[in-house]
């Protein structure tokens, strides 16, 4: 095979770009650190938690929603863009958290919800009041289908028809999540412009960029044609999903909307856009764009999605390579607030594999709080649950409440999270915490910490080309090469045993087991039961 086809170059000119060199660190303010006992993570809290972060080294903190809502959906259902809401604190504690970023070298990005707003919004209360308001126009809005009843086949993600009648207009709005959440009308240009309002609002006062929430459907067919049922679709598929979303979702003129997003923040110096993108590996470069930019980083779930093992792990990361653009610089998600916890599904000795698999292949890493420490789904109880995806499509494990509750600190009732009585329920393996962590110095937590620093020390762990090998006797490795610079590192998929075939001397610089000091090894090499190393190659 030539290596030289498939690996992935550099552009040297725009290498300096922050975001490629941080660890992006996702953070549900309300879980991470309540200071007021109301059982709710709040701003004041995440500063109380600063030194944490630099500790561990991360560059980048993205908050999920901290604006005025009525939180039906967690904060992602914003009444007001330009207003903090009460529960996470106030406007200034919010500049106070950026301050404090800023003095430690963290950046901070937000997220944008540029898709749907709350029904509580004014904006939808007077596109609601009549259909010649001066926002009539502003929301999604079509008569009654030829029966009366909703004008097609759309479906919510949440269940049920995306259309919801309105009493005073006589008509149904469009919601792609819960009927709170009514569609913004992106062909609207007034809309657009009001993003952009509430875009520099955030910059002006010194965030780095943002997390564009739900940007593939910015855009619904204009013609309102039903969505085709999927053939592929079963009875075990979930009720929302019966339908191939054709005509609501990845529209080509949404593309449009994310060069507009693009274009209000190049108006700023060295700002990040990322976005969650829909559907499958191959749409992925599309996202970059070409001729006009979109998104810096569309973020990358195929880890996430993919089988866990060596040969599977090398389809999935050659097949995203393949599928971005030469020039793009790459990313990859372990964990989210929309997504099932990683240690969960891989277990905790496969988890350190991930941590030094996404520390050391090129491209960003995005941890959400708790990844770095081995966070599992939290069982929740029937009455505990908060996320409306649970109640509304019950029996498919859609609810995110597991991966939602918040991060423990501490072995005690309240975790070091709260006072009070958290909103969700702690985690009960109450050992395994970042405090309990920090002081063992094999931890999971630990390895994390080493891995972000040794990124730190080796520019070519960043910057260097990637360097696909063979995956074989469950070993999955691959090569980083800087200039002169040669780094490998090698992944044992399986809990006993394996050789990497590699010959070769160089210094191993860190094993996931870390209980071996940097010395000189030669290949072949026997890796412990779920041991990853990183080795830099004599030149
Ligand atoms: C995005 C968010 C998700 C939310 C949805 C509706 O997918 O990540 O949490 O439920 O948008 O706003
Ligand atoms: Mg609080």
């Amino acid at each position: 095979m030539d290596m030289r086809q498939t690996s992935c170059k550099s552009p040297q000119a725009s290498d300096h770009a922050w975001w490629r060199s941080a660890v992006v660190y996702e953070i549900a303010v309300t879980s991470f650190q309540d200071s007021d006992g109301d059982g709710q993570g709040d701003l004041a809290g995440l500063l109380q938690r600063i030194n944490y972060l630099t500790w561990l080294g991360i560059g980048a903190v993205w908050l999920t929603p901290i604006f005025k809502s009525p939180n039906q959906d967690f904060g992602y259902d914003i009444a007001e863009f330009c207003a903090v809401d009460p529960r996470f604190g106030t406007l200034d504690d919010f500049d106070k958290v950026v301050k404090a970023l800023h003095d430690i070298g963290i950046r901070i990005i937000l997220d944008l919800v540029p898709n749907h707003t709350s029904d509580q919004h004014v904006w939808f209360r007077e596109s609601c009041s009549s259909r010649t308001d001066p926002k009539a126009d502003w929301y999604i809005w079509a008569d009654a289908g030829a029966n009366g009843g909703p004008p097609n086949n759309w479906l919510s993600r949440f269940g049920g028809s995306a259309w919801e009648w309105c009493e005073e207009r006589l008509q149904y709005y469009y919601h792609s999540f819960l009927p709170s959440q009514p569609d913004l009308n992106w062909r609207n240009l007034e809309v657009r412009e009001a993003i952009a309002g509430v875009m520099r609002f955030w910059l002006d006062r010194g965030v780095d960029g943002f997390r564009v929430d739900a940007s593939a459907v910015l855009i619904k067919d204009d013609l309102l044609r039903d969505n085709p049922r999927d053939p592929e679709a079963h009875d075990k598929t979930p009720p929302p999903q019966m339908h191939i979303p054709v005509f609501t979702d990845d529209r080509p003129e949404a593309m449009d909307c994310i060069e507009y997003i693009r274009g209000v923040l190049d108006q700023y110096n060295g700002k990040l856009l990322c976005g969650e993108v829909q559907g499958k590996t191959d749409r992925i470069g599309h996202f970059y764009g070409s001729s006009r930019p979109r998104l810096h980083l569309p973020l990358n779930f195929a880890l996430l999605d993919s089988d866990w093992n060596a040969i599977s792990i090398q389809a999935t990361i050659d097949a995203y390579f393949n599928a971005i653009p030469k020039d793009a610089w790459p990313d990859f998600v372990i964990g989210g607030h929309d997504k099932h916890r990683v240690a969960s599904k891989i277990g905790q000795a496969q988890a350190r594999v991930l941590a030094m698999l996404v520390m050391t292949i090129r491209g960003t890493p995005f941890v959400f709080a708790g990844d770095e420490f081995g966070a599992d789904r939290v069982p929740i109880p029937r009455a505990r649950v908060q996320d409306p995806f649970e109640t509304l499509v019950p029996g498919f494990q859609l609810g995110r409440d597991p991966e939602r509750a918040p991060l423990r600190w501490d072995e005690t009732d309240g975790g070091g999270f709260t006072a009070g009585e958290p909103w969700l329920p702690l985690s009960p393996d109450r050992g395994r915490n970042i405090t309990a962590q920090q002081r063992d110095a094999r931890s999971l937590l630990s390895l994390y910490r080493e891995l972000i620093g040794l990124r730190r020390q080796e520019p070519c762990l960043v910057h260097g080309e990637y360097q696909p090998r063979r995956a074989q006797n469950d070993v999955f490795s691959f090569g980083r090469r800087l200039a002169e610079t040669e780094i490998l590192v090698a992944l044992n998929f399986s809990g006993e045993p394996r050789r990497w075939e590699w010959r070769g001397c160089g210094m191993r610089l860190l094993s996931t087991v870390l209980n071996q000091r940097s010395g000189e090894v030669q290949g072949p090499l026997l890796l412990q039961p779920n041991e990853g190393i990183v080795v830099k190659v004599a030149g």
